[in-house]
């Protein structure tokens, strides 16, 4: 059903005559690599780009921007590695999450002109869908298959403050096109509505201009097997990435790999003609990674519960789980 919906609207993308406004609704709020279409071995999918071989990605929207750049998206491509001696207890995994800006094909990026800022701690709340199932199918007791959860800000951050946070970003905007300023201006000003993101408010975050990077070539030679955006003629940048360090239990990889990560995206109108907003406009958009068994694959092991089959972790995160259920 799924597959089948994409291959639908692929097909209509790819009979729209250029210059129409093509559509560009995912399936989902946050789609993963089931719907990008990365790679699958044994039932579990992986989506390398350049030096990355993420173990999952996420792919969203970004929700009501000024017309001119419908279809941006964000991408979130995470991968784990071992540091150290294969003891669960030891803060020896390395969490590293990879950011794209997705670009149609028609945009230029060169007249792209704005900051991203990537707020990266743990939200105070948690995406409600889809509920975990037990292996004979039944509800888990109303608890969220948090790899495989998806949803959009609103559902886990107070309407407030997302509209302090869009507000705030374009106050300062309207003063200036500096990235240095917007991240001085939000470490200074507490804003009372977010005071619940986190737990310590914004927590941590940092700012990066859009425009620092060249988008990725497209090419699928031996060190790139996956172009994790949609539609597959998009451009990908890569905007940056953040390391953090965990234990090696399944509660700490889990929250860690598929963490959501609000992503507060700002334009600055430029001067001169080629200018892609009118005045200053923000959006926040909430991303995680998305994982999904590839239920295509023949040797996919149909009874178990999303995690339980993948080697996701080379072994140690499917040990970690079948000890803790
Ligand atoms: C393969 O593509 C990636 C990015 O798509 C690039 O970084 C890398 O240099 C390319 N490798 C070769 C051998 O062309
Ligand atoms: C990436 O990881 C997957 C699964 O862990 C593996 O099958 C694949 O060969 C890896 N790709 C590269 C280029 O290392
Ligand atoms: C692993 O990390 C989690 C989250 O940071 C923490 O709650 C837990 O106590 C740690 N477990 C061990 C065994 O160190
Ligand atoms: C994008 O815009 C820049 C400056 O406006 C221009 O130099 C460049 O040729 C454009 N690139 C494409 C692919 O149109
Ligand atoms: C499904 O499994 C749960 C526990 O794993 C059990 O409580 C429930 O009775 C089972 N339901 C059916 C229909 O077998
Ligand atoms: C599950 O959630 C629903 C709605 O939030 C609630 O009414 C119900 O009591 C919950 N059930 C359990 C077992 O927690
Ligand atoms: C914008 O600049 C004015 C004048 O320098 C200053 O008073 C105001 O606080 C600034 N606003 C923001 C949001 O930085
Ligand atoms: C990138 O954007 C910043 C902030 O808007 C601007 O000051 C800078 O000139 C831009 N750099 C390039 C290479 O376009
Ligand atoms: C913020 O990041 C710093 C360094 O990256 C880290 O030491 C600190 O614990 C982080 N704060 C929180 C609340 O996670
Ligand atoms: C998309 O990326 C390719 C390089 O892979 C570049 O040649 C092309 O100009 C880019 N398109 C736009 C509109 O920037
Ligand atoms: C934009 O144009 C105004 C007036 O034409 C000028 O004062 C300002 O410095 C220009 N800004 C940039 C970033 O070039």
């Amino acid at each position: 059903m799924l597959a089948n919906t994409l291959s639908i609207s692929l097909t209509l993308s790819l009979l729209l005559p250029i210059g129409l406004t093509a559509d560009t609704s995912l399936s989902n709020d946050i789609v993963g690599c089931r719907e990008a279409s990365c790679p699958s071995s044994n039932g579990n999918y992986h989506c390398t780009v350049g030096q990355n071989n993420f173990t999952d990605v996420g792919l969203a929207r970004i929700p009501d921007v000024p017309s001119p750049l419908n279809g941006l998206s964000w991408v979130k491509g995470v991968s784990v590695e071992d540091k150290g001696r294969i003891d669960k207890s030891e803060q020896n995994r390395q969490i590293k999450s990879t950011y794209y800006l997705g670009t149609p094909s028609n945009l230029n990026t060169t007249s792209l002109n704005g900051c991203a800022v990537f707020f990266h701690d743990a939200l105070s709340k948690q995406f409600q869908q889809p509920k975990s199932l037990t292996s004979n199918g039944t509800d888990r007791a109303n608890t969220t298959d948090i790899p495989a959860s998806y949803g959009t800000c609103p559902d886990v951050i107070d309407q407030r403050c997302i509209d302090a946070l869009q507000k705030r970003a374009q106050d300062v905007a309207r003063n200036g096109t500096s990235c240095t300023a917007l991240f001085q201006d939000l470490r200074r000003s507490s804003l009372d509505e977010c005071s619940a993101l986190t737990r310590t408010g914004l927590g941590n975050f940092t700012v990066t201009p859009l425009n620092e990077s060249a988008p990725l070539t497209q090419s699928r030679n031996s060190s790139s097997d996956c172009w994790p955006v949609l539609p597959k003629s998009d451009n990908l940048t890569q905007i940056t990435d953040h390391t953090v360090m965990t234990n090696g239990t399944a509660t700490a990889l889990t929250s860690q790999l598929y963490k959501i990560t609000p992503i507060l995206t700002v334009f600055f109108p430029a001067n001169g003609s080629n200018s892609l907003v009118d005045s200053p406009s923000s959006q926040l958009t909430c991303l995680k990674a998305v994982h999904a068994e590839d239920l295509d694959a023949d040797d996919a092991d149909e009874n178990s519960a999303s995690l339980l089959s993948s080697n996701l972790l080379g072994g140690i995160l499917v040990a970690a789980l079948v000890s803790m259920i």
